[in-house]
């Protein structure tokens, strides 16, 4: 088999992560600290591939291309690829058709976070050269994926975009390996429902060709950042694997578990219950950080507590009385209770934005 190129969706208009997707692209928010489009580009190099193309939209191009780079800081070459709008995963597979060539390539779900990587499943593409290999998860909430069914050898037998009442509770999962043969697929299908040319529609043509998609399950956690609530438990499943490593600077501070205080940051009568990471140059005063908490560069939190929660660069949150938790705070955020008279709620709210006062 030729060596595999790996494509990468990172367009899209991130919808459902609004506001903080106004101002930023969803593949960049960060998960402990480090942006989720980081950890697909680290799975396929970890893989060998090292020409990777990155779909993009019109929109956030241009972030995109800039967090990224030329892809050197990670060991591969990065070509972009500008789908001029939404049209679905298998239109973006059209798109990259010149850049992917004659060559298998891996399809990675730019949103999207796989434990494992995809190391043993190069591996097996490579040696058992099926003509397109999907990998699936059980899922409380089918409905929300491309649903398979499997008969009874534990072969693909349909695939099912978001259906209404699924069959079965197995999901497919964002990282796709494919033969050049999903060409022809994506360009046979119609547009779905909701306007797109379907990945999932693109396999379904596959198998009613009869080649050959084989189904792989995969065994450790898989997880589609689209929703803050995804992003949190996105964030606390990389923390759980997180390295001890402190070296910023820790005056009267207690520091317990498994804890990453970068460089220059500086904790002053603060407690940091692990796991969790506390960014560069970022200020902890009279401050308790609880468990699975990513607390971004230059953040500076006083007096207050956070806990299961993601702040962005740059924000404030000071002077609290109550914990602030399961929180998605933006980059420059303030959160502060002013000593001034009246007691009230003061907010300056982006459109979209939720805030929860119990
Ligand atoms: C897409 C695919 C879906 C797959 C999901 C995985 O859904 O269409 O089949 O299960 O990614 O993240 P979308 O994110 O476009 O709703």
């Amino acid at each position: 088999m030729k060596p595999l190129k790996g494509l990468i969706l990172s367009g899209g208009k991130g919808t459902r992560l609004r506001p903080i997707t106004y101002t930023s692209a969803k593949q960049l928010v960060p998960v402990a600290n480090k942006p989720v489009l980081f950890y697909g580009i680290e799975a396929l190099a970890d893989a060998d591939i090292d020409e990777i193309g990155i779909i993009i939209a019109p929109e956030t191009g241009a972030e995109i291309r800039a967090a990224a780079g030329d892809g050197s800081r990670f060991g591969v070459s990065i070509t972009y690829i500008e789908q001029h709008a939404p049209l679905g995963l298998a239109h973006a597979v059209l798109t990259a058709e010149d850049f992917l060539g004659d060559s298998p390539f891996v399809m990675y779900l730019g949103d999207n976070l796989l434990r494992d990587g995809v190391v043993e499943l190069v591996e097996t593409f490579r040696t058992q050269s099926p003509d397109a290999l999907i990998l699936l998860t059980p899922v409380s909430d089918p409905e929300n994926y491309g649903v398979a069914e499997l008969d009874p050898d534990g072969r693909v037998a349909r695939l099912v975009e978001k259906p209404k009442q699924p069959k079965t509770n197995l999901a497919l999962v964002g990282v796709y390996m494919f033969t050049p043969s999903i060409f022809e697929a994506a360009r046979a299908i119609e547009p779905s429902g909701r306007g797109e040319l379907e990945i999932t529609d693109a396999i379904q043509h596959l198998v009613d060709k009869r080649l050959r998609v084989d189904p792989h399950i995969v065994s450790g956690w898989w997880k589609d950042t689209g929703q803050v609530a995804d992003m949190l438990e996105a964030n606390h499943l990389i923390l759980d694997d997180l390295e001890e490593r402190v070296e910023g600077e820790l005056v009267d501070s207690r520091v317990d578990g498994r804890v990453v205080i970068e460089r220059g940051a500086r904790l002053e009568r603060a407690t940091v219950r692990g796991p969790a990471i506390i960014g560069a140059g970022a200020q902890l005063v009279d401050a308790y950080v609880g468990p699975y908490t990513a607390i971004g560069p230059d953040v500076r939190i006083e007096r207050a507590e956070v806990e299961y929660s993601i702040v962005l660069e740059g924000s404030s949150i000071e002077k609290l009385d109550g914990r602030i938790e399961a929180s998605l705070i933006g980059r420059n955020v303030a959160v502060r209770r002013s000593d001034g008279l009246p007691r009230a709620y003061r907010f300056v709210a982006g459109d979209n934005a939720e805030i929860v006062i119990l």
